[in-house]
């Protein structure tokens, strides 16, 4: 950079202790604020955006990486910590001083905590990241930015001052991780301090610039009680479940993404007697067990700079070697590859009571799946032994979506009966249903609920056996299992 506001700002921080004198020069003039045309789609305004002037937004690139001793100094640091604070304002006090720059008092304020921002915080989505209302924050290159408050996805006025200061943040993420992200590495799964879920893509798999996905970690667990309060389902349905859950069945949740998967996997869960030891596999953690017999495994990248994978651990290394630390239940975070195979023949072998998540819209779709990411396991098993396997390891599916309304419901659980020739055979007992919604399948406009279809679990006796004695009434009044009364 050779403009005189770079060369003056170019210089190392211990140059800062030495008295100099030097002509004032005359800042350049601030540019107006030009805001590129964004191609939209039709009919679609996004908000004005907050967008720090080109004059800030050029102190604030400059300045980020000078007023740190090391990249990593602060990121302990707090955003909140007034003392923190003062350390990095009084570097930037001392940086403008040297190089003789007056700002005007709005453009400095600007300055300054666009510059906590960077360093103390998480740049320009620090505002977002702080405000625990927003449940997820996207990022699809600097310049959108969108967000999800109460279910409803916005987008914000927040953006970036460009794909290198989104570089910052995500460096940031990373490097208090040892994980790296760059050209050898353009896709990275971290998490923030706070246990926030983040994912990122760059440049080139990534078309409009650096995309960062952040799935904030809740305040606080969402218990069966607070889902039966948002309507998710209904009390009925949470005594079927953990009576489910008791009774060991094994238990797939199906959903799209972001449909609350992981968040009913967690209430699943908290329904494990705490005398049963609990093994839980995930990619990232974000399950919250309370019992205190529980194994928390996570999956580990390779060792940052090995070719040949050192250091890696999949879902399907940590699954099979669960089967050794003697679980009484596995609870895997989700399913999406070879590991299928294993939970299955870990199901069938005696490891019943098992739960996992899978991506799919329907229980049928949930089957589908379950059998593409078994035969992803590369042993070649002819698709019915895959779905023999599937039928007889897996007695419950239940169905999460996220409605148009944007709230988040279970709208199908559904039993697996059994194979009739080669194809599985499944029956409904609850389905999701809104008063204007006529079809045989769930609906997925909010207002409605989840009810009984009539037809009474095939399990009814194991559950007896387990201690839950279910009246009819939970089912639709039906009595005979299979049969609709
Ligand atoms: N029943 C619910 N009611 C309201 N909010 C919910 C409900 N279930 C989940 N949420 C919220 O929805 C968001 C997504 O939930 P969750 O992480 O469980 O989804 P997921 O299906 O596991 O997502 P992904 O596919 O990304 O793993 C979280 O912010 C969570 O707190
Ligand atoms: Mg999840």
């Amino acid at each position: 950079m050779g403009s005189p506001l770079s060369r003056r700002l170019n210089k190392p921080a211990e140059e800062l202790r030495k008295p100099e004198v030097r002509p004032i020069e005359a800042p350049p003039p601030p540019a107006p604020a030009a805001e590129k045309p964004a191609e939209e789609p039709q009919g679609y305004i996004p908000p004005p955006k907050r967008r720090t002037t080109p004059r800030v937004a050029e102190l604030r690139r400059q300045l980020r990486p000078k007023l740190l001793a090391a990249p990593s100094e602060a990121d302990e640091w707090r955003r909140d910590n007034p003392e923190h604070q003062k350390i990095i304002v009084d570097r930037l006090n001392l940086f403008l001083q040297r190089a003789n720059l007056q700002l005007p008092k709005p453009e400095y304020d600007e300055l300054r905590e666009a510059l906590l921002d960077d360093i103390l915080g998480w740049g320009a989505i620090d505002p977002l990241v702080r405000d625990r209302s927003y449940s997820e924050i996207m990022v699809n290159g600097p310049n959108v930015i969108f967000a999800e408050r109460k279910g409803k996805l916005i987008e914000t006025e927040y953006v970036f001052d460009d794909e290198e200061h989104a570089d910052w943040v995500a460096q940031k993420i990373v490097r208090r991780l040892m994980r790296s992200f760059d050209r050898e590495h353009p896709m990275a799964d971290a998490r923030l301090p706070d246990g926030s879920r983040v994912h990122l893509v760059r440049r080139p798999s990534a078309l409009q610039g650096i995309t960062m996905t952040i799935r904030k970690f809740p305040e606080k667990v969402l218990t069966v009680q607070d889902l039966i309060r948002f309507g998710s389902f209904t009390q009925d349905v949470a005594d079927f479940l953990q009576a489910c859950i008791v009774a060991r069945l094994n238990i797939v949740v199906a959903g799209g993404t972001g449909s609350g998967k992981t968040t009913l996997l967690n209430v699943l869960s908290s329904f494990i007697p705490d005398d049963e030891r609990i093994v839980t596999i995930e990619d990232a953690a974000e399950l919250q067990l309370t019992q205190r017999h529980v194994v928390r495994l996570e999956t580990a990248p390779p060792v940052p700079g090995a070719k040949d994978g050192t250091g890696q651990l999949t879902i399907r290394d940590l699954v099979k070697g669960s089967l050794r630390m003697r679980p009484d239940r596995i609870v895997i975070g989700e399913c999406r590859g070879g590991e299928a195979l294993d939970m299955l023949q870990a199901m069938n072998t005696g490891h019943d009571g098992s739960l996992t998540t899978v991506h799919a819209n329907s229980p049928r779709d949930a089957i589908a799946r379950l059998e593409t990411l078994t035969l992803m396991a590369g042993m070649d098993l002819p698709i019915g032994v895959v779905r023999r396997q599937i039928a007889s390891a897996i007695q419950l599916i239940v169905q999460q979506a996220r409605l148009k309304d944007g709230s988040r419901k279970i709208i199908q659980i559904t039993e697996i009966q059994g194979m009739e020739g080669d194809s599985i055979t499944m029956q409904d007992l609850f389905v999701y249903k809104t008063p204007d919604h006529k079809g045989p399948g769930p609906s997925h406009t909010g207002g409605g609920t989840l009810q009984p279809t009539g037809y009474r679990t095939k399990f009814g006796e194991r559950l007896e056996q387990a201690g839950f004695k279910l009246s009819g009434k939970i089912f639709g009044g039906g009595m005979v299992s299979g049969s609709k009364s």
